[in-house]
């Protein structure tokens, strides 16, 4: 059963071009608000083959109906972190061609972070710029990753190395569509949302002890706070650093520990058993805090209660077995915040405290990952 309508959250982006990220039930079907932010005739519905037979008819239906002028692509991508590539890139820029979008078009980005990420980057580049909203369908990019303007393609060297900086129009979070998330894609997206609270928020991090049991069950109104405050925190630190020259970084904790991880596992095909990104960052979050506590930065205390809180929400909080310290080692020295070929991680002094460290030294890196700290 639908839970009843209620008027969707709205958080504020600002900036020098402010955006909304509406958070709501049905916002999928309210073409009205989706074709408020198409300035042109042209667009490109942009999915995957997950998510475009649930929804990418509702979508367009919608947004035609708002519109009948509209001319509406679509383009459909094999599910999954495989799809990021240059080639991917391609054939979604071959799509606005042949729709023959001009520089008024917009793309809509209807999936998860794999979507979002690449439309991103094709709206980024085709014509040198045109519109995005992004329509995150799963909690992950809801919470993280439709929002700010990150957009990129995987390298096989590495995750997200090319890319560009590009803002969204609007961003529409339908949380019915959460109801079609698997479970396991939906600790993954709260891996992100503890996230939040480890890097700048204790009581969001005891709110979440508290809620574990709503937030697993789906409970709309559990996940539509918890996707509020994150975007909240999210939008905060976005609009002060839009181009990660300082604390932006902060949201990466775990990741870089965690990129390393799915790059060395491979991009995994869905259901495969390697780890998504939400459970690569939740064991890459332990590892910062390990490593934390090994520095003399943080209290081992603090590091434990991270972990017992990812293992309560059922997330991952070791290496996968078969994984070689040295080569994981290898994959981080590619990470984009390194400087000068040195280690750069976001580390931290306890729950809510995430800070930036330059220059780590990798020895003590090894024996955090060789788990012989
Ligand atoms: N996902 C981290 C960021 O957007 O900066």
């Amino acid at each position: 059963m639908n839970p009843p309508r209620t008027p969707p959250r709205i958080v504020h982006v600002g900036g020098s071009a402010p955006y909304d990220i509406h958070i709501g039930h049905g916002l999928l079907d309210d073409g009205a608000a989706l074709a408020a932010h198409v300035r042109g005739r042209h667009v490109l519905l942009l999915s995957d083959t997950n998510v475009a037979p649930l929804y990418a008819e509702r979508v367009a239906a919608a947004l035609q109906a708002a519109r009948p002028e509209l001319k509406i692509g679509r383009f459909v991508l094999p599910a999954g972190e495989a799809s990021k590539t240059l080639a991917g890139f391609g054939e979604a820029i071959t799509a606005l061609a042949e729709l023959g979008a001009t520089r008024d078009a917009c793309v809509f980005a209807l999936g998860g972070g794999v979507v979002g990420d690449l439309a991103g980057f094709a709206a980024a580049c085709w014509m040198r710029g045109v519109d995005c909203v992004q329509l995150p369908t799963t909690l992950l990019s809801m919470v993280d990753s439709s929002v700010g303007g990150k957009t990129a393609v995987d390298l096989p060297q590495g995750k997200n190395l090319v890319g560009a900086f590009h803002l969204p129009r609007a961003v529409f979070a339908d949380t019915g569509a959460l109801t079609s998330l698997p479970l396991r894609e939906l600790r993954a997206g709260l891996a992100e949302v503890i996230k939040y609270g480890a890097i700048r928020d204790p009581l969001f991090m005891e709110w979440l002890g508290a809620e574990r049991e709503a937030l697993l069950a789906g409970d709309a109104h559990a996940l539509a706070t918890a996707i509020a405050r994150s975007c909240e925190h999210k939008a905060e630190i976005v609009e002060r650093d839009p181009l990660e020259k300082g604390e932006r970084a902060l949201l990466n904790l775990g990741h870089t520990f965690g990129h390393a991880i799915e790059t060395e596992q491979g991009y995994g095909a869905p259901g495969s058993d390697n780890l998504n990104h939400g459970e690569a960052v939740a064991v890459g979050m332990v590892l910062a805090a390990r490593l934390s506590t090994q520095l003399g930065l943080a209290p081992a205390s603090d590091a434990e209660a991270l972990q017992a809180l990812l293992a309560r929400y059922g997330l991952p909080t070791q290496i996968p077995v078969g994984l070689a310290p040295e080569a994981l080692l290898a994959r981080m020295r590619l990470d984009k915040k390194n400087i000068a070929g040195r280690l750069r991680l976001v580390l931290w002094r306890g729950i809510g405290q995430a800070m930036v460290v330059p220059d780590v030294d990798e020895a003590q890196v090894l024996q955090v990952l060789a788990g012989t700290p």
